[in-house]
């Protein structure tokens, strides 16, 4: 009987502390317009459903399919190279240096795969629709993988193993299909479902966002101090939310900020501008016969697009989840660090933006720890497992 009642005296006087610590001094004073700012972040993970265009788009045989083919040396012009070698799953599926290297290093950073599924622009041109037409584009670029629809074709024909994964997914061995082009397709689709099972899980910010949401204060007050700090700077006096909002930390749009596109002393690279062009010329874009979808609505967005000057020098705006496993940045990866990032907003040279990035951007003029409340923020955003292991462990997974 002493030993309980001395115990709720213990409790009894630990409860005041537990609640300060679990209340309001570690929870910010959002504004509702804060709070309407930060609850468009998420839930997380989005919705989704299955691509139309890709008629095997989800489909268990196709992903077994496509993780194999992600692999596959075999489809590259000197059979020394995979997706797999720039996108690494180790490496948050990208590859950690300046510009990718492939058959030649080629002019942009090699973007990672986390959440690609719910892109709507694919390069940081957008020269492709889909994600479909966008793991089509590596194989054909002689930078990359160099390897042409025939060289892609007759291995998936002769293969055993790719053979019998082809059947699996599309119900007729690939003997059957006598275009390579078209064959070529199929295998960019396969790529795609096994792709679109790259989702990055929750995050620190996510834990944070429901918790507000729910009126839960002790749960949200477990995201530190500088988190949310940054979070305030990040959707107010640093306006990033006008380009990187909603639950990916992007618009999806195409943007300049100032980043330089020269891809080398003497020649540019367009970005958007260029990016416009090639969508519309490809033969594999969602205009063209190779879409899935009988209704087309999921054409629509490419049919409207319309080049303009201001497209010069755009790239598209990257998301910022796991932006802490991805350095070095940007289009070109000339920023090495998220610190380099931060510093490069806040010092901005106004004299290097056009378009609408004049409206929307301007040196913040950061202090130090304003600079390393938005670090910290941003690295909130980040789902740090990169345990991923490949589904056979590489060994022949059909016979
Ligand atoms: C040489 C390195 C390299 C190889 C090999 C490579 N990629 Fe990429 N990947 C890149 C680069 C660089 C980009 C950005 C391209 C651009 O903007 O033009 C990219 C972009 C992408 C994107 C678009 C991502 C986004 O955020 O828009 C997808 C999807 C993709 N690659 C899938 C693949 C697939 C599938 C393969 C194999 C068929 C592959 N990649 C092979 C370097 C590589
Ligand atoms: C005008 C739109 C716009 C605004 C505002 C903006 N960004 Fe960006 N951000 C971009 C674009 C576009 C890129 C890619 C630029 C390029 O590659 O040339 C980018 C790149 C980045 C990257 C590099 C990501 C990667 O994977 O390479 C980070 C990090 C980033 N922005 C953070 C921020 C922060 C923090 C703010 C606010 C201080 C901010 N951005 C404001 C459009 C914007």
């Amino acid at each position: 009987m002493i030993r309980k009642l001395a115990c709720i005296g213990l409790l009894a006087a630990a409860l005041p502390l537990l609640t300060v610590a679990a209340n309001d001094k570690d929870v910010l004073d959002f504004t509702a317009d804060e709070l309407r700012r930060i609850m468009q972040h998420g839930p997380w993970p989005q919705s989704w459903s299955r691509d139309p265009s890709n008629r095997v788009s989800g489909k268990r045989e196709a992903i077994d399919f496509g993780e194999h083919l992600f692999f596959e040396n075999r489809l590259s012009g000197k059979g020394t190279l995979s997706c797999g070698s720039c996108h690494v799953p180790e490496r948050d599926w990208s590859d950690g240096l300046q510009r990718g290297e492939g058959m030649q290093t080629v002019d942009r950073n090699t973007p990672n795969l986390v959440n690609v599924r719910y892109h709507r622009w694919y390069g940081w041109d957008g020269a492709a629709d889909s994600l479909w037409s966008q793991s089509i584009r590596p194989s054909l670029n002689e930078k990359e993988l160099a390897s042409t629809p025939q060289n892609v074709a007759a291995i998936v024909r002769k293969d055993p193993e790719l053979s019998c994964h082809y059947t699996r997914t599309y119900g007729k061995p690939p003997t059957e299909v006598k275009d390579d082009e078209a064959l070529l397709v199929d295998v960019g689709k396969a790529l795609a479902a096994f792709q679109e099972t790259i989702v990055a899980a929750r995050t620190a910010f996510d834990e944070f966002r429901d918790a507000l949401e729910r009126g839960d204060r002790s749960a949200a007050a477990r995201y530190s101090m500088p988190a949310q700090r940054g979070l305030r700077i990040f959707i107010g006096k640093g306006n990033c939310v006008s380009c990187h909002n909603g639950p990916r930390f992007t618009n999806g749009e195409f943007h300049a900020t100032g980043v330089s596109f020269f891809a080398s002393k003497n020649r540019v690279d367009p970005g958007r501008h260029e990016g416009i062009r090639e969508l519309k010329a490809s033969r594999f874009n969602l205009l063209g016969p190779y879409n899935d979808d009988p209704t087309r609505a999921t054409a629509v967005g490419t049919q409207h697009v319309e080049l303009v000057q201001r497209n010069f020098g755009e790239f598209k705006v990257p998301s910022l989840r796991n932006a802490a496993l991805t350095g070095p940045y940007m289009h070109n990866g000339q920023i090495g660090t998220l610190r380099e990032v931060v510093r490069y907003y806040s010092e901005l040279n106004v004299d290097r933006l056009h378009a609408d990035g004049e409206q929307l951007l301007k040196p913040l003029k950061l202090s130090a720890q304003e600079t390393d409340d938005l670090i910290v923020f941003v690295e909130s955003l980040t789902d740090f497992r990169t345990n991923w292991k490949r589904s056979t462990g590489g060994e022949p997974s059909c016979r």
